[in-house]
């Protein structure tokens, strides 16, 4: 029977050396069944190491790596079959069409009767009107989809990314991430994404894990990272029709609201992490009409730096 609740992937007290470098220490990290997981840090933070730990690819010095309950040191070749994977550089032939490489890797990883899947993943990734054009051709952004339809050619549960956002604009970033949360939403798939554009996947990650020099940092969905750094404490936004100072000087009574302070038109509370309801009762009450009320979600960058930071200093 298949265990639904075991991680798909986990990782027990991985540590990798390459010589004098260590590029993964003491790793514990898992990725649950369905879940977009981020792996976060700046260069040469051992992202692609740990990845290429998971696809067999590179052998743990010491600790243990397990892939559907697969190891993959020992079992690359099932692993393999069950687990897409996009480098960080995709290379395909240039003078080959889009359709073309793909029925090329297909062949090599053993798949037969893969045309209609090569269709099918092509359109999938957006690039069904691309499909007899030559790889040469493409964006960088439409290369990057090609290596997510190269990995998906063979179904599998698993899909492991390793920077997808990297080097392409705005708008081939966004077509990338709705495709991820495609893969997750509509074909159930787990996804294994690194990144140190953390402003980028903050959206599409249910969690993220925070690598600094090979250790992980901090786990958890960014919210929780949020929280736990603002210990508990968050800024509302308030407008309001009418005399602000008035609203200021209501505001500043209102239970758990510490500080108060403006900011063109609006005011800014910082306060408890539940008291929005308080605050637009009170002001409200006292008679006020409330045009905006938000509270500002803390970005991803301010708390990886502050994460990063916090480690440097220690
Ligand atoms: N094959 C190798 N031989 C020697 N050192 C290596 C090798 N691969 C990685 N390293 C070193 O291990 C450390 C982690 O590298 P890794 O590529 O895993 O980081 P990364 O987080 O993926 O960084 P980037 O954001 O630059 O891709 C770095 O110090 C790197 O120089
Ligand atoms: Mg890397």
């Amino acid at each position: 029977m298949v265990d639904t609740d075991a991680p798909v992937i986990s990782i027990h007290r991985l540590t990798k050396r390459y010589g004098p470098v260590t590029a993964v220490r003491e790793l514990d990290l898992e990725v649950r069944r369905g879940e977009v997981f981020g792996l976060l840090g700046p260069n040469g933070a051992g992202k692609t190491t740990t990845i290429l730990t998971l696809l067999g690819l590179a052998e743990p010095t010491s600790g243990t790596v397990r892939v559907l309950g697969l190891d993959p040191t020992r079992e690359a070749v099932k692993v393999k079959r069950q687990v897409g994977y996009v480098p960080d550089s995709v290379g395909f032939y240039p003078g080959l069409t889009a359709r073309q490489n793909l029925r090329y890797t297909a062949r090599l990883n053993g798949l037969r009767d893969v045309e209609d899947r090569i269709t099918e993943v092509l359109e999938q990734v957006g690039l069904g009107h691309a499909a007899d054009a030559r790889a040469g051709t493409f964006s960088r952004g439409m290369l990057q989809r090609l290596g997510i339809a190269d990995a998906l050619v063979k179904n599998p549960s698993v899909m492991i990314l390793d920077e997808p956002t990297i080097a392409i604009d705005p708008e081939g970033v966004r077509q990338v991430l709705s495709l991820i949360r495609t893969l997750r939403e509509e074909h159930r798939m787990t996804v294994l994404l690194s990144s140190h554009l953390l402003y980028q996947v903050q959206e599409v990650c249910d969690r993220v894990g925070i690598f600094v020099k090979g250790r992980l940092v901090a786990v958890g969905s960014v919210a929780e990272l949020a929280d736990r750094l603002s210990e508990g404490r968050v800024v509302v936004e308030v407008g309001v029709a009418g005399d602000p100072d008035a609203a200021a000087r209501r505001l500043a009574e209102v239970d758990g609201v510490q500080e108060v302070s403006r900011e063109g038109d609006l005011l800014l509370a910082v306060c408890g992490g539940q008291s929005r309801a308080r605050i637009a009762g009170a002001l409200t009450g006292a008679g006020h009409t409330l045009l905006h009320l938000r509270q500002r979600s803390s970005h991803l960058d301010e708390i990886y730096h502050r994460y990063f930071h916090h480690e440097r200093t220690e």
